[in-house]
């Protein structure tokens, strides 16, 4: 006999972004509930410090945690880039990030070695995912670039082809990849796969983008499959959805891009209190 395990799965963002991971997981474990937390009030995360992403990221988590989780994804680049490596030894539930799963699904999907990497300053920075990715394909070439100004514009719902305003900072921030010549271009900000669209008009129909958030739901499915931890009801997983700022504008960016309506499940924390 499966065990089962009947407790929510703590999904984590500065804001929006987390919501990839979100989309994901839905699809994935229908049975599961998610207690989703977005840093609305704080976010960029990504040009801060690592001593403040360690200490925001923390608060984070205590709030997470006073909900029974079994487990939590951290669909942040930032963080996952950043603070994951101090933090998961510090918890006793799985803390997973999204570092690992898209730097596996670059390095082996990448055909002619050349691998994009955009993201925040601070993930971009750390290198870390250069480091993964030549360790899994030693042949592999990364080439990265910051997007800082992607987080504030997808926040601010601007994500559609046709705005010029993001068409161009696209074509600023990505116009060096696109010369490189890369295949596979990981979205190593979980911001980007909602500017999805404007990035592979750009790109071209040949470059393959990797959703960080969903790679790491994918990962986190397969660990609480694995650990025989899933939830036992029927398709009838819930959501509840935290932020640190107005619940009106998250209500309406979440239902949007989860194409559900989230309105009543979005409440408002005060973070600093955790
Ligand atoms: N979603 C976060 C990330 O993946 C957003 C970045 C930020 O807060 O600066 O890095």
């Amino acid at each position: 006999m499966t065990d089962i395990d009947n407790r929510s799965i703590g999904v984590l963002d500065s804001g929006l972004g987390g919501l990839t991971a979100v989309r994901e997981l839905m699809q994935l474990l229908p049975n599961e509930n998610i207690i989703y937390f977005g840093d609305t009030g704080r976010v960029p995360y990504g040009s801060r410090s690592k001593d403040t992403i360690l200490s925001y990221t923390r608060q984070d988590i205590r709030f997470l945690r006073s909900f029974d989780i079994k487990a939590i994804v951290v669909a942040c680049g930032t963080i996952s880039t950043v603070a994951l490596d101090l933090l998961s030894g510090e918890y006793d539930i799985p803390i997973i990030g999204v570092l690992r799963a898209s730097a596996y699904r670059a390095a082996k999907l990448t055909e002619n070695g050349r691998v994009g990497l955009i993201g925040t300053q601070a993930t971009v920075a750390s290198g870390e995912y250069e480091r993964m990715i030549t360790e899994i394909n030693p042949d592999a070439v990364v080439f990265s670039a910051a997007c800082p100004l992607f987080v504030p514009m997808v926040e601010n719902g601007r994500t559609s082809r046709g705005d010029i305003v993001i068409e161009t900072v696209a074509a600023e921030y990505l116009a060096p990849l696109k010369s490189a010549g890369v295949d596979t271009l990981i979205l190593g900000c979980t911001h980007y796969p909602l500017l999805s669209d404007v990035i592979s008009a750009y790109m071209g129909g040949g470059v393959r983008l990797i959703n960080s958030g969903a790679e790491a739901a994918s990962y986190a499915a397969s660990v609480l499959t694995m650990t025989e931890k899933l939830s036992s009801a029927d398709g009838t997983g819930s959501a509840q959805y935290f932020v640190s700022d107005s619940v009106t504008g998250f209500t309406e960016l979440a239902s949007r891009y989860l194409s559900r309506d989230v309105e009543g499940a979005v409440t408002f924390v005060e973070i600093e209190t955790f």
